[in-house]
């Protein structure tokens, strides 16, 4: 997640067992970004060998495949020195970023809000599509989940992963239920002891509920969602968005408004009416493990 996710989270995530990731661009300077996988890289080697029966998950880098990101070409060579594992794609699909991820032995995943793009980034060579469905923290699909699988189902067999508004162990087994092979969860970790976020931020998180949500394209030009009361803090009427402007905002719109909207009003999916208190990852993804064997066993029951 844009500003939240850093190396403490995403070690914090792969020691627990789940995928960790980040931004790429989290990393500022663009210099960072190689001392950044040097660290996840030597962490998760150093853990491997202390807890040869618990080894971590692997690390996923996302990339942002846009024109509009200028640190491209210079993220994706970082990412080739440290043969990242894992590549997540959003905002455009390229031949060139897939084969480049493959000759190294990673593989590529890419964000689709509908079935349209998910053809086209397996055309262009993704090895597995993430469907992000209405709900999601960040920019968020209007899709929903079970329509978005079930088209996406019907024609595709490789690792399909459903993301948007999942934030207990039962939702993560609705998702495979429903023709996902595995479950991608954002907001909930905004409220863990490693997140890269004011504790403003991680209390609005759990003070928060679904109702709480709004879907706006204003901040970035794409659509998204966020939490009410960020948008308040802002100086704008979460009611009334189409009279504002970034302009109107307090914090105004020079070059770096579009960090500033990131940073100041604040992205969330609309799962984290269960998240009740800020935790450390480990026991956040625990809690996830024990409500999914919960939910297995009332099913077979
Ligand atoms: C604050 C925030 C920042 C995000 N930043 C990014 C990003 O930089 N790149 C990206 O691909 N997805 C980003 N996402 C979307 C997540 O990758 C994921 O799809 C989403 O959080 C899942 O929905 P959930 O938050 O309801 O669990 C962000 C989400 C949030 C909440």
């Amino acid at each position: 997640m844009f500003i939240v996710s850093t190396p403490k989270l995403v070690i914090a995530q792969c020691t627990s067992g789940i995928v960790g990731s980040f931004p790429a661009l989290n990393a500022r300077p663009a210099s960072l970004l190689d001392e950044w996988l040097h660290e996840i890289t030597e962490a998760l080697a150093a853990w491997g060998r202390e807890h040869p029966e618990r080894p971590s998950a692997p690390f996923a880098v996302n990339q942002i495949v846009h024109r509009s990101n200028d640190r491209f070409e210079q993220d994706m060579a970082v990412c080739a020195k440290w043969r990242v594992p894992i590549v997540i794609t959003s905002l455009g699909a390229r031949v060139e970023l897939n084969e480049a991820v493959h000759s190294w032995g990673g593989i590529t995943l890419h964000d689709v809000i509908d079935d349209r793009f998910a053809r086209k980034a397996v055309e262009k060579g993704a090895d597995g599509v993430i469907a992000v469905a209405a709900g999601a923290g960040g920019h968020a699909g209007r899709w929903s989940p079970f329509a978005l699988l079930q088209e996406i189902r019907g024609w595709f067999d490789g690792p399909l992963i459903l993301s948007g508004a999942i934030a207990n162990g039962g939702a993560v087994l609705a998702a495979q239920a429903a023709g996902a092979d595995l479950a991608y969860v954002g907001s909930p970790f905004i409220a863990t002891e490693e997140a890269n976020a004011p504790e403003a931020y991680k209390q609005a998180i759990v003070d928060s509920g679904a109702a709480d949500i709004i879907y706006s394209d204003l901040f970035t030009g794409v659509h998204g969602n966020y939490l009410r009361s960020s948008i308040v803090n802002a100086g704008l009427d979460p009611d009334d968005l189409a009279a504002g402007s970034l302009d109107t905002m307090k914090f105004g719109s020079d070059g770096t408004a579009k960090s500033k909207a990131w940073r100041d009003v604040w992205g969330s999916g609309q799962g984290i009416g269960v998240i009740d208190r800020v935790q450390p990852t480990l026991e956040f993804v625990d809690l996830l493990a024990d409500q999914y064997a919960a939910a297995r066993a009332r099913l077979s029951a």
